[in-house]
Order: C-alpha cells, then structure tokens, then sequence
C-alpha cells in the first residue's frame, strides 16, 4: 500500500499567503492576515467578545458571521458600530471594545 505525506491546508491548495500583519485591540497587539476579517483577527487571538449590551452590559461576539446580526459591533479606528465580521483587518487598525451604543467616547 503507497502512503502519501500528509499535508497542511495550505500546500494542499498551493497557497503562497501574504505575510501577517499587526493591529490592536484595546491596545494589546494582535496579528492579522490578508483576507481575514476583524472578528477572524480576534479569533485567532482568542479574543471572543469585543462588546457589551446596550441595556444589561453583557458580553458580545461574533454570532451569525454574515452581517446579518449586528452582535459584532466594535470601535474601529475610533469609528463605533463597525460590524467585525465584514469589515476587513488592515495593517495598523485599532480595534476597542464597544460598550453600549458606542457613542459615550463620543460626548467628551
Ligand atoms: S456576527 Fe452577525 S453581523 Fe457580524
């Protein structure tokens, strides 16, 4: 019987993935890559809620993944209610925690 090497994901597909890249979120660095998304980004960093409820303050994520939701609001860039699972991560973004509708930094 002929065995075959196992092969990663990547080789399979001959993939030559562009080099990560850094940006923040509430100023820890975390790493992204071309192609991911925000939510994928902070993901990949462990990170699985990026804002609090309106009313009760409870955590939130990523949930339907498809813009669809609105669970995955985040501050990015200093711009609030910026939907995570589609926007795409880019070199140096600064991503913050979303608490309530987003716009209390705004008042100051
Ligand atoms: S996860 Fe539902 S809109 Fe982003």
């Amino acid at each position: 019987m002929r065995r075959t090497r196992a092969r990663t994901p990547v080789e399979l597909v001959a993939a030559e993935p562009e080099p990560e890249f850094q940006l923040t979120f509430d100023g820890r660095p975390i790493h992204g890559l071309p192609g991911q998304s925000i939510a994928a980004a902070l993901w990949s960093a462990g990170i699985l809620t990026w804002r609090t409820t309106r009313v009760h303050g409870r955590p939130r994520g990523a949930f339907c993944g498809i813009g669809a939701c609105y669970d995955c609001l985040a501050t990015v860039n200093g711009r609030p209610n910026q939907r995570a699972c589609l926007l795409p991560a880019r070199p140096g973004d600064v991503i913050t925690t979303q608490e309530g509708d987003g716009h209390a930094a705004l008042d100051r």
